[in-house]
């Protein structure tokens, strides 16, 4: 990572089990990095993982921003505070699973897609105005964006939906911002051993950071569905 000056990055949704990789992976490269989380609790419990990690360059606080005034408020204490935003990924999401499409109720819809979305969307209009043009824009997704799964039909949906809001942000952006989506597999993570194959949350992490210091990469989607796959992508960054 450039040593000149120190790299901004806002990880919204840094505190789940994919963000902590991204995290770990940019502060081990030397970059400030802000994690807002929507919960004090949550912010306590994340500086405990991180253990000997969390240095001073992490910034991680309770705040919601989750709406639109949140998001930017957020990104407008951002560029106060550290001068700008370089870098954002944002791994924010999780699973939801349990029922047919049409079995849903309106708090499946609120909580599975419409939150989500929502949240995407409002940190990616506070941003994108904001960003410097010196790093990248990164949206996590997982396979279910492509791929139908009976019983997640609302995952699937939602992530469907990010994926065209990172196609349609690049499309916009021209050749000004790189916007990115990282398409994952099953994740190992923290919580989750998982299986061998399966990328892991530090992988994300790493492929995040190399796309961040790669200005010749434009805006691209890369499928990180396995750890094999996320070699190649950071060999190919490299
Ligand atoms: N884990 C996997 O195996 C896997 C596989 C493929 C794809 N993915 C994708 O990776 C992304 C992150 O997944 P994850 O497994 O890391 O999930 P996670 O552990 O549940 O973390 C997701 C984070 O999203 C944030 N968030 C913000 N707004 C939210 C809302 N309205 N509802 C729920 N969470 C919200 C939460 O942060 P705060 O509560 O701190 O604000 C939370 O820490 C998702 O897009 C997921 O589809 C994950």
């Amino acid at each position: 990572m450039t040593k000149q000056t120190t790299r901004r990055v806002l990880v919204p949704g840094g505190s789940g089990a994919v963000g902590e990789g991204v995290v770990r992976a940019y502060l081990a490269a030397g970059a400030d990095v802000v994690v807002p989380t929507r919960g004090e609790q949550r912010a306590d419990e994340f500086r405990r993982v991180l253990g000997d990690a969390a240095t001073d360059r992490l910034h991680l606080f309770a705040h919601d921003y989750s709406t639109f005034d949140g998001a930017e408020s957020l990104a407008a204490t951002m560029q106060d505070r550290l001068g700008g935003i370089d870098d954002v990924v944002a791994p924010i999401g999780g699973w939801w699973a349990g029922k047919q499409l049409w079995k849903i109720g309106e708090d499946d819809w609120a909580g599975a897609f419409t939150g989500l979305a929502t949240t995407h969307m409002a940190v990616a209009r506070a941003v994108m105005p904001r960003l410097t043009g010196r790093g990248s824009y990164a949206i996590v997704v997982g396979e279910s964006a492509v791929h139908p799964i009976p019983g997640s039909g609302l995952v699937s949906m939602e992530q469907a939906a990010i994926l065209m809001m990172q196609r349609v942000l690049a499309a916009e952006s021209g050749g000004d911002r790189r916007v990115h989506a990282l398409v994952l597999g099953p994740v190992r993570t923290r919580l989750v051993p998982g299986e061998p194959e399966w990328v892991s949350a530090d992988q994300v992490g790493a492929v995040a950071v190399a796309l961040s210091d790669t200005p010749a990469a434009t805006s691209r989607e890369v499928l990180l569905r396995t750890g094999a796959e996320a070699e190649q992508a950071l060999a190919g960054l490299a």
